[in-house]
């Protein structure tokens, strides 16, 4: 099928290469010409694992190509992916600008039948407003096209797979027209399908990321019960997590969660709860324990460094989660101004995030390797649980360290017995010092 996407981000870019991949023939569209020059030679601008062989095999066949202009875009094309950015307003809200200037791109370039599919997290209700955009700004008033919602729930780091392998497609639909189109464009997936109308699509969006923010929030609120009580969040997490009604995943205690996606669809999904007249209490002490869960751990490493002005801090890890270069809400942001603000110096080392880190941080000391962030530091933190973290040589980073002292904000090294290297070692809810 010829498939167009509009917004060649994340979510659009992984999209496309991937409907290639299953045998489509698509075109990714976007406004900013340098990015569409550099997607063209097979560069990709994201850290994404598999994703830029993919594309370089597609764009090879041609099944793959680029084009800076919407007009040009969906000549050809039955189905549209609107893919573009909706980022936070001051107010939580989501910023619809840039669905809104799409619809009406493709109202006044389309020539015959389109179906306009909602692939960006939007509010409920946005699909309403997409096909009155349509309508209003349709050169041909005898036009037929039809709009979906069909939301992704792929993860930066496994999206490929997330998006090959998929626990359900999501198709919210007006037609019977738009769900066919949509069962033949996922059909070599052999996906189970969730066909619904458009509005309780938007909302199974919202509702599964905040549902997953909350899992991760109940768990962080246990660690801080297991603090207070000397138990093990570990154990508590394994027990919990065997009863199927609940599952292990996203169960994992640590200093927050962040990314591009969680936090703003908390936001926008407590904004959009309010207007349709529910308070979201429940989202509310959600996004605040996740807060709380950096201050927490902020409190213990000024409670055991004591004074924090002049003292050098070595931090592993700057992405808000392992396999992905993002930085967007990372809760080392946080953490580390927190700490600079006290007056401590950080020598920090991550596998992929630097050049994204370097367009936030300031007097940050970025380091080649880990053993150079820890040299004559007064303590470790562990902000982001990369597997390159994984075979340190713990009796070399005791011998460059000033203090041994190890915060770890993942329990990445809960099974590991450093205090036997003499390390005094912290980690989140697990009772050990
Ligand atoms: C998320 C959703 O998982 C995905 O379905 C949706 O499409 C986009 O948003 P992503 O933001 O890539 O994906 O990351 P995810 O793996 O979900 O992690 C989100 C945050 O939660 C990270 O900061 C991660 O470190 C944190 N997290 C995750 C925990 O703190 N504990 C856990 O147990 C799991």
């Amino acid at each position: 099928m010829n498939i167009t996407i509009i917004g060649s981000g994340y979510v659009g870019l992984v999209t496309g290469v991937c409907l290639a991949h299953i045998g489509h023939d698509v075109i990714c569209v976007d406004n900013d010409l340098q990015k569409i020059k550099s997607l063209r030679q097979g560069k990709v601008p994201i850290y994404e694992p598999g994703l830029e062989p993919l594309m370089k095999k597609y764009i090879k066949s041609k099944k793959l190509t680029f084009r800076a202009s919407i007009k040009d875009g969906i000549k050809d094309a039955i189905a549209i992916f609107i893919a573009v950015g909706t980022p936070s307003k001051k107010n939580g809200d989501a910023d619809l600008t840039y669905v809104e200037n799409v619809a009406r791109e493709i109202a006044l370039n389309m020539d015959d039948y389109k179906l306009v599919i909602e692939k960006s997290t939007v509010p409920a209700d946005t699909g309403k407003k997409v096909e009155r955009t349509i309508k209003m700004n349709l050169k041909n008033k005898n036009l037929k096209f039809d709009v979906a919602s069909n939301p992704e729930f792929l993860r930066e780091g496994s999206a490929v797979e997330d998006f090959m392998n998929p626990d359900r497609v999501v198709i919210g639909v007006e037609s019977k027209k738009a769900e066919e189109l949509l069962r033949e464009i996922y059909k070599p997936l052999k996906p189970k399908f969730v066909v619904t109308n458009i509005n309780s699509a938007e909302l199974i969006k919202h509702a599964s990321n905040s549902f997953l923010a909350t899992k991760i929030s109940f768990i962080n609120a246990i660690s801080q019960i297991c603090n207070n009580l000397g138990a093990d969040v570990l154990k508590v997490a394994e027990g919990m997590g065997y009863d199927k009604r609940i599952g292990r995943a996203f169960l994992n205690a640590g200093i927050g969660y962040g990314g591009s996606c969680f936090p703003k669809d908390v936001d926008a999904f407590i904004t959009l709860s309010n207007r349709s007249g529910y308070d979201f209490k429940l989202l509310k002490e959600v996004r605040e324990i996740n807060e709380h869960q950096k201050k927490n751990f902020l409190r213990l490493i000024e409670d055991k460094l004591w004074i924090l002005k002049d003292k050098t801090v070595a931090v592993w890890g700057l992405a808000f989660k392992s396999n992905t270069d993002d930085m967007r809400n990372a809760p080392s942001i946080d953490i580390i101004q927190a700490l600079q603000a006290e007056g401590a110096k950080i020598k920090a080392f991550d596998p992929q995030a630097v050049h994204n880190a370097k367009k936030g941080f300031k007097d940050l000391t970025y380091c080649k390797d880990p053993y150079e962030a820890v040299k004559d530091s007064d303590c470790l933190l562990l902000l982001t649980e990369w597997d390159d973290f994984k075979g340190v040589d713990f009796e070399k980073v005791a011998k460059l360290m000033r203090q041994q002292i190890i915060f770890d904000g993942r329990n990445f090294y809960h099974d590991r017995d450093l205090q036997r290297l003499g390390f005094e070692y912290h980690g989140i809810g697990i009772g050990k010092t």
